[in-house]
């Protein structure tokens, strides 16, 4: 007797953090891997084997155009039954002091990257008429980010999208989830260059913890999904507060110099 084939999951930005979180889920949960990062992605594969799973790892630029045909052409046509787009970087300090490069990088990898290959995989769910997608947003799509400015731009431009896909997608069989995570415990802040400010230093989520709500709303097909009751808290206050003043609230988490205010 043959055995059965796993269903397939796809995670990106599974090297660290949230990410790799997911993809344990995943593996746990009885899917088999393709998983992508930027630098290293071998070590986490060697993590996730021991939970059963066979673990594709890619190391592909997401923000590159290549680097997102690349990940799907290591699909070799096989169904995709569940897509967890959570590769994305953060970009700290005032607009016009960041290095256009870094900036560029940002956009192209949070949001041309995550879209073009939503894109591309969301097609051939459709047309089969099942699969899952995990968008990797945040709250902080909810409010301007003074000295995380593009940051937070490109979380409200995923939360706003996850939320219009899924409307697009009502009763084709494909459910689309968005995973708003407060700040959580990875190397996120550390990259972005926010290790000075409130933000950096101040207590944050567990990774696992964020992971675990995020894969089992993309299990329910629920539509969105905030993790922790003081997020959830906060979203519900900023949904209700002038931008301006969000605008200045977040310029004393993330200015620089304010890990010590
Ligand atoms: N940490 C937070 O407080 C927080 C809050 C809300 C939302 N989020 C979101 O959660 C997601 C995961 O972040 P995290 O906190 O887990 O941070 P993290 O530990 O820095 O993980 C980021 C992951 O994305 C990958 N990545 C970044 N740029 C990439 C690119 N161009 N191509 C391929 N892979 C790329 C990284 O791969 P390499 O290691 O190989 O570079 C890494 O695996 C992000 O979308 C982030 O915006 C985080």
């Amino acid at each position: 007797m043959g055995t059965l084939a796993r269903p397939l999951a796809i995670v990106t930005g599974a090297s660290s953090g949230i990410g790799l979180e997911l993809a344990k889920h995943c593996a746990r949960g009885g899917y088999d891997l393709l998983i992508a990062a930027d630098t290293d992605i071998e070590e986490a594969a060697q993590q996730l084997r021991p939970f059963g799973a066979t673990v594709e790892p890619l190391l592909v630029d997401l923000a590159k155009r290549e680097g997102v045909d690349r990940l799907y052409d290591a699909i070799q046509g096989r169904p995709v039954a569940a897509l967890l787009a959570n590769a994305g970087v953060g970009l700290g300090r005032a607009f016009l002091d960041q290095d256009w490069e870094q900036i560029k990088f940002l956009i192209d990898t949070n949001v041309t990257g995550t879209l073009y290959l939503i894109h591309r995989v969301g097609r051939d769910m459709r047309s089969r008429g099942e699969g899952k997608i995990l968008i990797t947003g945040s709250i902080a799509g909810f409010m301007p980010g003074t000295y995380q400015a593009v940051y937070n731009g490109t979380k409200a431009l995923l939360d706003s999208f996850s939320f219009a896909l899924r409307a697009e997608l009502k009763d084709s069989g494909v459910t689309v989830t968005c995973l708003m995570p407060g700040v959580t415990e990875s190397e996120f802040f550390e990259r972005a260059d926010l290790m000075d400010t409130k933000y950096g230093v101040q207590k944050k989520q567990p990774a696992s913890e964020v992971a675990k709500v995020g894969y089992e709303a993309m299990l329910r097909g629920d539509g969105e999904v905030i993790s922790g009751w003081q997020n959830k808290l906060r979203a519900a206050i900023a949904s209700v507060t002038p931008a301006g003043l969000l605008a200045e609230q977040h310029r004393r988490l993330a200015g620089p110099g304010t890990a010590n205010r």
